[in-house]
């Protein structure tokens, strides 16, 4: 007797580990890290399918842009309805957001009802479905005595993770059409049922819904996750990889619909007979694959199937199977939770009411399985997870990332374990990044309501900015109007001193005809440097030597004499690298700042510009000047023979190349423009006109925004140079700080903080315009050259700084458009032409470096001036070369 006990103990002891035989069993299920990589990446790949246009059709994952493109800031507010329909409930809510005061956070009151929906709409039809959510609404309405006649903005989170909704799901999702029928459907049946006011601002998912909750208290959350009946995750994507979306700044909310992960067959190694089972026995098979994998709806059923097939196999209840382990259903998802509680006791007790007798280690097996299937869905989700934060890492250029996950769902909420293990998995899988997760509190009506509000705030926010830009925009009535100015401007300017249009003289009478030979030296200062250069004509060849100097700050405000001193010290750098000290080189001098000049060689400077201050320089000679300086250093002399503005200068040295080009412009720091002349128009010897004096006499005031009043206002001149105010580079920059302060001052942009920065006059250069507004720049690069600026700033703030600067830029070239049409149909008429066919010769920073200033520009004469041809020529050496031209026609004039 005592050997049988021995030997039923050695066996006993001998026998296996229950857990064991279900490892083996559900080997398949038990994942590794590297598969989950795996999978992660097959995910990744067709979220990439998803997105774009070529393979979306036969992508299995749909990647639906939401149009959701803000996450809350915390300044939304209002009274709002909210439907939430597609959960285990239906409920009709109300939700008020309060605004944002001070450091105390805006809140949000939420009152709810739930409606049942009876039996027999769940398989009825779409219309009597959608009636009794209208008549619940109104029942709500009443309820509450929020008056019928009052419009109330409703938000609509529709999600259909249910058997009873899964035909009404496909037929909205797989056309691609979420939102637009079902807002229809919805404001259908809201009419039928009469005597209600509702305007339906959003339509969300209960993903985006969930992301939108947490996203109120934590602007980090940019995923927001459902582990629940079904499974859904969405993000913030970059809105120029969403093909399905025009446009491509900023970001969108995607609602990946990842439930059909697998669908083509992309997980078919991954895929166990249970998961076919589970399949083939559900309404939609073949659709849905990872979601009956993970979310709740399915994972009672594969234990059921698991332990049913164990049981027939004899490896559990000693072979024995009831009817109710046979049912569908009869295990359900939160059996599979409550088995991992409170030991075995849950378990015995589950198995017990479906009519079996299991053993202890039956127990233990089953709560195994249990363990097996819901640990194979976090893993699942773990990998689709990872999927989507390498995404927003790769989209955002980073190796780590700090980021949100809202989480929604009864599995992710019940199951004991579910949470930590998805948590753990994660941060294994991705170890640089700082992952948060955070449970959505109180359902997804609460982000529904904040879409809406969000939404309400952005119409609202982008009406005013739309308002303000409209300022900008110069219609073609108004651009006619820019031109006759300027004609009469010319005319006028031709006529008599006094006139806003000063028509300098150049005392320039031809343009060169190619006989010109021979070196001259030419000086230039106008631009950020000084250059000397050497030019040798030689038949029809030119060549050229130069070098660049930089003119410190402090020579720039410093005395004049210091100022011509350095450029005279610069010139005999030049000579004695050239080896030329010893020979007096007739020169040309470009001087690219206003001048009342009184004959080819002296010029009285009127007044300083571009950021030159030296003392004791306005109102004298500059030519004078220079040659003093140049007897000062006594140790070369220069025969300086022509003072020559800059347009002049890129003029002359276009005609050098092409004799048609008869008009120079400069678009940089300033805005300027020269022009030939018939002399028989000009009563007082003038021919360079000073185009940005236009509008001194306040005949420009319908175009000018109190913005550019403010520049004006605030410029060392103020009331002149009123049309170089709206287009030359050193005030564009101006203009649209000044813009970005107002937008900032009405709370509509930098969340209406405004900062000594954006106080800060000159912050804005031509430069940064020109970054700012270049095409191929994502928007975080906008961003950083926005905070290179000091101005820190959301992805959104970036889109309106952006447009503000196309706006002022856009303005500016047409301005520029139109000035020019009325300059060269002058030329036209003056000739007596019925076509003009003529050449610009351009320069400057403006022209050259911005990105769509010249399209603009010669759009705008195409379309102002018809009857000519126009062809701008960018000057290629600048006005260096123009100038030494001038000095070899003056050189020959005296020579003949
Ligand atoms: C709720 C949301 O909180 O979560 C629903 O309000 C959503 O819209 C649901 O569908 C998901 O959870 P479950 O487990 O009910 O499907
Ligand atoms: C340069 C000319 O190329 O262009 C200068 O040589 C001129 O004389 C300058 O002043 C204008 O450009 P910006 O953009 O520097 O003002
Ligand atoms: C289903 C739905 C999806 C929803 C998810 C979670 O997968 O198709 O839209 O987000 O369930 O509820
Ligand atoms: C300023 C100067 C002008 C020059 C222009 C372009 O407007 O006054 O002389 O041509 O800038 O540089």
């Amino acid at each position: 007797m005592l050997a049988v006990h021995l030997i039923s103990f050695f066996f006993s002891k001998l026998k296996e580990d229950p857990t064991k035989k279900v490892d083996r069993f559900l080997h398949a299920m038990r994942l590794q890290d590297e598969q989950l990589v795996d999978i992660s990446n097959r995910f990744l790949a067709e979220m990439k399918k998803g997105l774009s246009a070529e393979s979306l059709a036969a992508a299995a994952v749909k990647m639906l842009p939401t149009h959701v493109r803000s996450t809350p800031d915390g300044s939304e507010k209002g009274q709002f309805v909210a439907l939430d329909l597609g959960g285990s409930k239906f409920k009709v809510l109300r939700v008020k957001v309060r605004e944002d005061e001070g450091i105390n956070k805006g809140g949000v009151e939420m009152e709810e009802k739930t409606y049942p929906i009876p039996k027999e709409l769940h398989e009825g039809r779409a219309v009597e479905l959608f009636d009794h959510v209208s008549e619940s609404l109104k029942d709500f309405l009443l309820e509450k005595n929020m008056s019928p006649e009052k419009k109330h903005p409703l938000a609509f989170t529709f999600s259909f993770p249910c058997d009873m909704f899964i035909a009404l799901v496909y037929r909205f999702c797989s056309a691609g059409i979420v939102g637009k029928d079902v807002v229809q459907f919805l404001r259908q049946a809201i009419d039928r049922t009469g005597d209600m006011d509702v305007d339906v601002l959003a339509v969300v998912n209960d993903t985006v819904a969930t992301m939108m909750t947490c996203g109120f208290d934590d602007q980090c959350c940019e995923v927001g996750l459902i582990i629940g009946t079904g499974t859904n995750a969405c993000y913030m994507e970059e809105l120029r990889h969403i093909d399905m979306v025009q446009g491509d700044e900023g970001r969108m909310c995607v609602n990946t619909e990842w439930g059909a992960f697998g669908d083509d067959g992309a997980l078919h190694d991954f895929i166990t007979d249970f998961d076919r089972d589970v399949d083939a026995a559900s309404l939609n098979p073949g659709k849905q694959t990872f979601e009956k994998m993970v979310s709740g709806m399915y994972l009672g059923e594969l234990v059921r199937l698991v332990v049913l097939k164990m049981a027939k196999l004899g490896l559990l209840f000693d072979g024995h199977v009831s009817d109710a382990l046979r049912t569908k259903g009869k295990i359900t998802t939160a059996d599979v939770a409550a088995m991992e509680e409170n030991g075995l006791k849950n378990t015995k007790e589950i198995l017990t009411h479906l009519h079996l007798t299991p053993s202890p280690d039956d127990c233990v097996a089953v709560q195994h399985v249990s363990t097996i299937v819901s640990f194979r869905s976090s893993n699942l989700v773990a990998a689709g997870l990872v999927a989507i934060l390498t995404r927003i890492r790769q989209n955002r250029n980073l190796r780590g990332l700090r980021i949100t996950v809202g989480v929604d769902g009864t599995v992710y909420k019940t199951h004991p374990q579910y949470p930590k293990r998805l948590h753990k998995v994660v941060r294994r899988l991705l170890p640089d990044c700082h992952v948060r997760f955070v449970l959505s509190e109180c359902g997804s009506s609460k982000g529904a309501a904040l879409v809406a509000a969000v939404a309400q705030r952005l119409t609202s926010q982008r009406r005013k900015v739309d308002e303000a830009l409209s300022l900008f925009t110069l219609n073609e009535e108004k651009l006619q109007l820019v031109k006759s100015r300027m004609r009469e401007g010319l005319e006028a300017g031709l006529k008599s001193k006094g006139c806003t249009i000063k028509m300098l003289p150049s005392f320039v009478y031809h343009t060169p005809d190619g006989t010109e030979r021979g070196k001259y030296l030419a000086l230039d200062l106008g631009g950020t440097n000084f250059r000397a250069m050497l030019v040798r004509f030689k038949r029809q060849k030119t060549r050229l030597y130069h070098k660049i100097y930089t003119i410190p700050l402090e020579i720039m405000q410093g005395t004049g004499e210091e100022l011509f001193d350095h450029l005279a010290q610069c010139v005999c750098d030049f000579l004695d690298y050239m080896g030329l000290k010893n020979v007096r080189l007739p020169a040309g001098f470009t001087f690219s700042f206003p001048c009342q000049q009184s004959d080819i060689d002296t010029g009285t400077l009127v007044s300083w510009t571009k950021g030159f201050k030296a003392t004791d320089c306005e109102g004298e000679d500059v030519v004078s000047m220079l040659r003093e300086a140049i007897k000062r250093r006594n140790e070369f002399d220069l025969d300086i023979v022509a003072l020559v503005n800059d347009t002049v200068g890129t003029m002359m040295s276009c005609a050098y190349e092409d004799p048609k080009c008869e008009v120079g412009m400069i678009a940089g720091t300033g805005s300027n423009l020269c022009y030939m002349e018939e002399l028989r128009n000009i009563e007082k010897l003038e021919q360079s006109n000073k185009w940005g004096g236009l509008g001194n006499d306040r005949c420009l005031e319908d175009i000018i925004t109190l913005y550019d009043v403010e520049v004006d206002i605030h410029s060392v001149n103020p009331g002149k140079q009123r049309f170089e105010k709206l287009t030359s580079g050193m005030y564009l920059g101006e203009i649209v700080r000044q813009v970005l302060l107002d937008l900032t001052r009405r709370g509509l942009l930098f969340k209406g903080h405004v900062t000594e920065t954006l106080k800060t006059p000159g912050i804005f250069e031509t430069k940064y315009l020109s970054q700012i507004e270049s095409d191929h720049l994502a928007l975080l690069q906008v961003r950083s050259i926005l905070q290179q600026l000091g101005l820190h700033g959301t992805c959104d703030d970036s889109i309106i700084v952006k447009e503000v600067c196309g706006a002022v830029s856009r303005r500016a070239a047409q301005m520029c458009g139109a000035g020019m049409a009325a300059v060269v149909d002058k030329i036209r008429e003056d000739r007596g032409l019925e076509r003009l066919s003529i050449t610009v010769g351009v320069d400057g920073a403006l022209y050259k470096l911005h990105p769509h200033f010249s399209q603009v520009l010669k759009e705008t004469v195409g379309v102002m001036a018809p009857q000519c041809d126009v062809t701008f020529m960018p000057s290629e050496e600048g006005s260096g070369k123009g100038a030494a031209l001038i000095a070899a026609v003056v050189r020959q004039k005296h020579q003949m």
